[in-house]
């Protein structure tokens, strides 16, 4: 009798852990949106552009899911779109040392050149402190600028967004990348 028990408990613990990683899977599969050219003309007309609206959705998801932000309780999410299509994804890592925590643009940047991915289209960042329903403009700090700076040109459009509650967007800052870091330093200094 207890071997059959220890025999079914065993079995339940093995279905929960075999649905907990399919579940992990398939919150966690990227993202693609394929064949985007986005044309620098609408870059600097500030046009808003069907693409950005599935990048806010993931930007969103971000920030309210898995952005880590224990001491600041600011949550920032960033949705940064590959040329090959792939959405590579960031949220703010803090961390009990302080200077250690990672801001989302650099997670999302990160884990696509970690991935093979050195070239973009746009990023799309958005954040609020934790109480808040929506979320806010989130500027790219600084070091994240010149972070952006690495990979990408000077029209590479840097997307900010406020969106409400229902995740619904109330207004938008597009900049050129060159906008955020004028007379910049970048690998062309160094050839
Ligand atoms: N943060 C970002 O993730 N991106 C930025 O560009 C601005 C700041 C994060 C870092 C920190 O976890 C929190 O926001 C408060 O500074």
């Amino acid at each position: 009798m207890r071997k059959i028990f220890l025999f079914t408990l065993a079995m339940a613990m093995a279905c929960v852990s075999v649905f907990s990683v399919c579940t992990f899977a398939e919150e966690h599969q990227p993202v693609r949106i394929e064949n985007v050219t986005i044309d620098p003309e609408a870059i600097a007309s500030r046009e808003w552009l069907p693409e950005y609206e599935q990048l806010v959705r993931i930007a969103l998801e971000m920030r309210n899911n898995y952005s880590y932000a224990p001491y600041s309780h600011y949550h920032v999410g960033a949705a940064l779109l590959g040329e090959d299509g792939v959405v590579y994804t960031g949220c703010n890592v803090e961390n009990a040392s302080y200077p250690v925590g990672v801001c989302a643009e650099r997670t999302a940047f990160v884990k696509a050149v970690s991935e093979g991915c050195h070239r973009f289209r746009a990023l799309v960042i958005t954040g609020a402190a934790s109480d808040k329903k929506g979320s806010d403009f989130c500027a790219p700090c600084g070091m994240c600028r010149q972070a952006i700076r690495e990979f990408c040109d000077p029209d590479f459009p840097v997307i900010m967004v406020e969106v409400d509650e229902d995740g619904v967007v109330q207004a938008y800052k597009i900049y050129r990348l060159e906008e955020l870091l004028v007379d910049s330093f970048g690998p062309d200094n160094l050839t």
